[in-house]
């Protein structure tokens, strides 16, 4: 057994893949894994999600990305940035989106998503800030996370604190529709990987991967299904992984 680690995490949706950690976690009895999760915050309001969460008695909160978006898009005041914003750090560090410097459309657009989305990360770590965690569990969170935020979780330089699970075997098919991706592509094979986040878009160190066949037939739907079967026994064990190297 390893010391039993603090694990925040972050959804958009469902959760599934929460409740896999919730049911491993197993609360006061029988735990499978040395993690203990101390809240669930999610960027959509009203996701089944957040129900699991409250169920197993964890505190919940949301961030309302999108209003947020939408709020931004009417301008953004100086002083709505989190005080602590640095553009040209986090521009310079930044793998998100590549910009063409001798556009000023896309310095503009690059600058207002870098903006926007400081302003809902900062919110996430007000919320999160009360929290004593050692790791944040991204459990179907569907919004990157950029430097601004990284940089408050990753204090200790090479030590990652952050992890993510995507519905595809990385490097292949990064991206929002892992799934989508290796279905119309005809792979044989399907997987999902649970990685570290880093400054890119699911580039970060893997820490483990499971493979399910793509049979003859098979739909799209079979795809995801056979996929979150194998999400719900990976993530958990990762979990353990970065437990038991704590
Ligand atoms: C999963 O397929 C995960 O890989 C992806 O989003 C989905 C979330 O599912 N990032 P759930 O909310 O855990 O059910």
């Amino acid at each position: 057994m390893a010391r039993t680690i603090n694990v925040g995490t972050l959804i958009s949706g469902g959760g599934t893949n929460l409740q896999a950690i919730i049911d491993s976690a197993g609360g006061s009895t029988n735990p499978k894994i040395d993690a203990k999760i101390l809240f669930t915050g999610s960027d959509t309001p009203g996701v089944k999600g957040l129900d699991r969460a409250k169920k197993a008695g964890i505190d919940t909160f949301v961030v309302d990305y999108a209003g947020i978006i939408q709020s931004c898009k009417q301008g953004i005041e100086q002083g709505a940035l989190p005080p602590d914003f640095d553009m040209g750090d986090i521009l310079e560090k930044q793998q998100l989106v590549t910009h063409d410097s001798s556009s000023a459309v896309s310095k503009n657009r690059i600058e207002f998503f870098l903006k926007s989305r400081a302003i809902a990360e900062k919110k996430l770590l007000d919320h999160m800030l009360s929290y004593k965690i050692d790791l944040l569990v991204l459990a179907g969170f569907m919004r990157v996370l950029t430097p601004y935020f990284i940089d408050r979780l990753n204090t200790v330089p090479g030590q990652y604190r952050i992890m993510n699970i995507h519905p595809a075997l990385l490097p292949s098919f990064p991206g929002t529709d892992g799934y989508g991706d290796t279905f119309r592509y005809g792979c044989k094979i399907g997987g999902c990987t649970v990685h570290f986040i880093d400054y890119g878009e699911d580039t970060g160190p893997i820490i483990g991967q499971k493979a399910f066949e793509i049979e003859t037939g098979d739909t799209l739907d079979d795809v995801k299904r056979k996929g979150l079967e194998k999400e719900w026994e990976l993530y958990p064990a990762c979990i353990q992984k970065f437990a038991e190297s704590f």
